[in-house]
């Protein structure tokens, strides 16, 4: 099947599961601990089930690593990367900013897809040949400002970053803020917390990539999928990225 149309299902499940349940009050509920010891809530297990049983229902031999349940190995063909929803907090808060977020690797090929859940808008990374913001072709919008996303540790590098930038946010779902990235609305992505993990961040760094931007650790080396407490500078400009590694490198 194809690698597209395998995360779209999934993220079409993801959001069918989640209607009637976000803003409810049993969305909230603690069903568990996830694989990194965080809190499973109803709302994250029930995303989480509908992708497992769209895999299971599709028989697809892949291995799945999902936020809250970790890995499940179901064949080699491909390891799908999976985030059911990149921003819960903020689901669970009606802030509406969150998004599901589905990276497929396959020997051949690496395909990416962040759906915002409540604008219905989409980002997708296809290894080899670009980026597509609903559809089309990824253009950079006209950013007013200069705005740069930092998840800071105890404060970590707040007055120097803003030498470089205008404003400071965080958002909250990091997948989604580094399509952000892609597009040009956030100048950057700096996450120095040695918290994230590759389900947060595996689709929307094709997403970026394949965009022609650059996601490094912070001494600006590769980033590898592999530590669950990655840390993160993430850009497209180039002159930007070297700006900020100079500020966080160790
Ligand atoms: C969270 C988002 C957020 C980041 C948190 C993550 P989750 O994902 O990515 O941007 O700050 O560390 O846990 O847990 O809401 O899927
Ligand atoms: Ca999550």
């Amino acid at each position: 099947m194809d690698q597209k149309k395998i995360c779209w299902d999934i993220s079409e499940k993801i959001r069918q599961s989640l209607e009637g349940v976000i803003g409810s009050k049993r969305a909230h509920k603690i069903v568990g601990k996830g694989s990194l010891g965080g809190t499973t809530r109803y709302l994250d297990q029930m995303a989480e089930n509908a992708a497992l049983e769209y895999i299971k229902g599709n028989s697809l031999k892949c291995e799945l690593i999902s936020e809250e349940m970790g890995s499940l190995y179901f064949g080699k063909d491909f390891k799908i990367y999976l985030d059911p929803i990149d921003g819960s907090n903020n689901a669970l808060s009606g802030i509406p900013f969150y998004s599901t977020s589905i990276a497929i690797f396959s020997p051949e090929k690496e395909y990416g897809l962040v759906r915002d859940l409540v604008r219905n808008e989409y980002f997708e990374g296809i290894g080899g040949f670009g980026s597509l913001f609903n559809s089309k072709p990824m253009k950079k919008i006209e950013a007013s400002s200069k705005i740069l996303s930092l998840y800071t540790k105890r404060g970590a590098y707040v007055e120097e970053l803003l030498q470089i930038t205008e404003k400071m946010r965080c958002l909250g779902s990091m997948a989604l803020e580094m399509c952000y990235v892609a597009r040009g609305g956030l100048i950057a992505l700096v996450d120095a917390r040695e918290k994230a993990r590759p389900t947060d961040i595996a689709a929307a760094k094709i997403i970026l990539e394949n965009a022609g931007g650059i996601v490094t650790d912070l001494n600006g080396e590769p980033l590898e999928l592999e530590s669950n407490k990655l840390c993160i500078v993430a850009s497209k400009d180039k002159k930007i990225h070297s700006k900020i590694i100079n500020i966080v490198k160790k």
